[in-house]
């Protein structure tokens, strides 16, 4: 997280921070510095839930990270009504992330909360499915839609080159 007052800050946010959202996190940082935009933007992740606070991500994560040539790393941590003041966007996985992230939103905060696949050009049902309990082609269809949805969403908001 940069402490540059004009960086714009993104926070992603899925159930339990092991799986969608720290892999989100890896793939946006990973195309902001390919792309030299490290000093516009940033992003960080959390989860709706305490169960893995301070837990590395889920080892299929970090495999599917590495595979595709993306750096992980991430202690998991839990959303807090603080983070509504200090992200712009706080995007979120699922509708029932979205559903306990407003229950938490301060009625004076300005931050925008937006599900993912509002960015995907191939949108499916609207919701990053939880690969969790799932198999290793689960961790692979997350990490393509997640590739996709945040490319859409950087073309959207870096209007200038790098
Ligand atoms: P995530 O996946 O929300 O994408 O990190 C999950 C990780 C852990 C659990 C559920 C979903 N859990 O029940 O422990």
């Amino acid at each position: 997280m940069l402490d540059n007052e004009n960086c714009m800050k993104v926070l992603f946010v899925c159930l339990g921070n092991i799986c969608r959202s720290p892999l989100a996190e890896a793939i946006f940082n990973q195309k902001v510095l390919d792309t030299g935009h490290s000093q516009d933007i940033s992003a960080d992740s959390c989860g709706t839930a305490n169960y893995h606070i301070g837990q590395v991500p889920d080892h299929r994560t970090i495999e599917v990270a590495h595979r595709n040539n993306v750096q992980i790393d991430h202690l998991g941590r839990q959303l807090s009504a603080d983070n509504f003041r200090n992200y712009d966007y706080i995007i979120v996985m699922d509708k029932s992330n979205l559903y306990d992230t407003l229950a938490l939103k301060p009625e004076n905060s300005n931050a925008e909360v937006r599900l993912m696949r509002d960015f995907d050009p191939e949108p499916g049902d609207g919701e990053v499915p939880d690969p969790y309990y799932g198999g290793e082609d689960g961790f692979q269809h997350v990490f393509n839609i997640l590739d996709r949805s945040i490319d859409a969403f950087l073309k959207r908001n870096m209007t200038s080159p790098a």
